[in-house]
């Protein structure tokens, strides 16, 4: 019989099971949707060896029975300046506060998710581990801390954490493996490790003439891949390097094109100028491959970056260079091919937030993509994807795809409650895939949107979709913020706070509130100014109102997908 994850076992299937305890927890943070994925990973491991799992989010978990648990597993990723995801703040601000129990009876195991080209990496799976120790728990197995090439350490860490598990709890009755059923029944063989080679089927410029912007609208047939999506989840693209770069990066390092190289654990050998363009990351640098590199040159320019007292000036070099500026600021030419790229890393996907109903859409996926194009240190520097996308790919060209599922960024189960989109620039994508729902569905909730960019003429990315729904009525409202038309700037949060007293209203009939977009500055700022209006409107104080929003996040009635 499967029992589903999180769910009780029944007693029939407990009986038999021992005194000594083979229940596990299996706590996640999750802003992306990797550690929900491992996280379920794991759970599956734990039943099929007879433990009894206890699967949840950070968000959804209640801390007053953190006390009970004796086996916990946390799997949890980092964000920006080293903060846990939404979802896990809750849980992280109680673990980290005065009100946490002593957990002497705990014993524990921590999986880190992060991106070593971040000065905090790993900071959120560091910090539980540490405060897990110190409020008396015991480490099943050390913490791993994963780059984002996670597959590998993240299995190693499962096998590890499942001996200890099974040697705690060795002679312990089992009680019957249980599966975690999939949500649509049909599971696609298509994932981030096996991609799916899709083909493009549309890919259109969304600016006008004379915009700074460049936004492309790209259409892709899922067909024959069996993979499914809802609104809010992300495509995930496999991008190749710009050729100019890697041609580039040959000629500075005098290398030859066709020379093989092992690209590869399973020892794949292809010829360097395609293992550079496709497999391997050359746009992105981080401390442990600068410190490899430093190895590899005998000029001590730098190992002397790398000393202590120059850790700003190492931040800011790995920040703002790519490895073409390693290798010619530090002498590194000379150094065979095989050897450099035996110290890259492995070339990630890109994720972009899905902009189609798969109901308005069948067998299609559509994403809305800003070309990144810039100049710094006296060169042209490009978006790896994003520029790959509006310049080198065809309609008719396949792109290497997959789904990642986001359960953070979801419609309301209720299709009468009301929702509330912000989303400047391209976070306005999902929003397209929610009203393509809602209009497919025919749900009845108030919907209202506030978009924004620079210049209402050439930058009003699916004008003529939303003065549709508008017109239809599944867009009850919209309020627009074009920055650069007027003297002074007009940002969304600015529309927000015009409409302070709708929009308070809204919240009080239940309406969920979205967020996409730009992290670091509109949605901090979107998140002031929501906590402005409910001081402005319903009289709280700002603690009440931090304590409100908290209290939506934790009622998933204000969800974020931000980057
Ligand atoms: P700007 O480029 O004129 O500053 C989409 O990128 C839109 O978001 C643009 O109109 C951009 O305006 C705007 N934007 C920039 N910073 C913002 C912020 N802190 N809050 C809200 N919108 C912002």
């Amino acid at each position: 019989a499967a029992v589903p994850t999180g769910q009780p076992v029944p007693a029939a299937l407990t009986a038999e099971a021992a005194v000594v305890s083979k229940e596990v927890t299996v706590l996640f943070g999750s802003q992306t949707g990797n550690c929900n994925g491992l996280a379920k990973k794991m759970s599956k491991k734990l039943e099929e060896r007879g433990f009894q799992v206890t699967l949840s989010s950070m968000g959804d978990f209640k801390p007053n029975g953190l006390k009970k648990i004796q086996n916990l597993l946390i799997l949890v990723s980092t964000h920006g300046e080293g903060d846990p995801p939404d979802n896990a703040i809750p849980f992280y601000e109680f673990l980290h506060s005065k009100r946490a129990p002593q957990l002497d009876d705990l014993k524990f195991s921590v999986l880190g998710l992060g991106d070593l080209s971040y000065e905090f990496f790993c900071q959120t799976g560091k910090d539980f581990d540490k405060r897990l120790e110190e409020l008396g728990g015991k480490r099943l197995s050390p913490r791993a801390d994963c780059d984002v090439d996670f597959d590998e350490p993240a299995a190693e860490w499962m096998n590890q954490v499942l001996g200890a598990l099974s040697e705690a709890t060795a002679g312990t009755a089992s009680v019957i493996a249980a599966s975690i059923t999939s949500k649509s029944g049909i599971d696609s063989e298509y994932s981030r490790t096996n991609p799916f080679q899709a083909e493009v089927l549309e890919n259109l410029n969304l600016n006008g003439r004379g915009s700074d912007r460049e936004t492309r609208h790209i259409e892709i047939s899922l067909e024959g891949s069996n993979l499914q999506y809802e609104p809010g989840d992300s495509l995930g693209i496999y991008p190749e390097n710009h050729p100019r770069l890697v041609d580039e990066l040959l000629e500075a390092m005098e290398w030859k094109a066709e020379e093989q190289v092992t690209v590869n654990k399973s020892g794949l050998q292809l010829p360097l100028r395609e293992a550079l363009l496709r497999h391997f990351e050359i746009t992105v640098l981080t401390k442990p491959l600068l410190e490899q590199a430093a190895k590899l040159t005998a000029s001590g320019g730098l190992k002397e970056l790398l000393e202590p007292g120059r850790e700003q000036e190492l931040r800011a070099y790995i920040d703002e260079r790519d490895l073409l500026d390693l290798v010619q600021d530090y002498a590194l030419k000379g150094v065979p091919a095989g050897e450099f790229v035996s110290i890259l890393r492995k070339m990630p996907a890109r994720l972009y937030s899905i902009a189609s109903s798969p109901k308005a859409f069948p067998d299609e996926v559509h994403v809305t993509v800003r070309a990144v194009r810039y100049e710094a240190h006296g060169r042209n520097r490009y978006g790896v994807c994003s520029v790959q996308l509006a310049e080198r790919v065809q309609q008719g060209e396949g792109l290497p795809v997959y789904i990642q599922h986001n359960s953070n960024f979801k419609l309301p189960e209720n299709p009468d409650t009301p929702i509330i989109m912000i989303g400047p620039g391209t976070g306005v994508a999902p929003f397209r895939a929610f009203l393509g729902e809602r209009d497919e569905t025919g749900a009845e909730g108030k919907t209202w949107l506030f978009y924004g960019d620079q210049h209402f003429s050439t930058d009003f990315l699916y004008q003529l979709e939303w003065q549709r729904w508008l017109k239809d009525g599944v867009l009850t409202r919209m309020d627009v913020a074009f920055s650069r038309d007027t003297d002074q700037k007009v940002y969304v949060q600015h529309r927000m706070l015009q409409k302070s007293r709708e929009f308070y209203q809204w919240l009080q009939e239940g309406a969920c509130v979205y967020v996409c977009g730009d992290e670091k500055k509109m949605a901090h700022d979107v998140h002031t100014t929501l906590a402005a209006i409910l001081e402005q409107e319903g009289g709280l104080s700002s603690e009440e109102a931090a304590e409100y929003l908290t209290r939506m996040q934790q009622e998933k009635r204000y969800q974020r997908d931000v980057y």
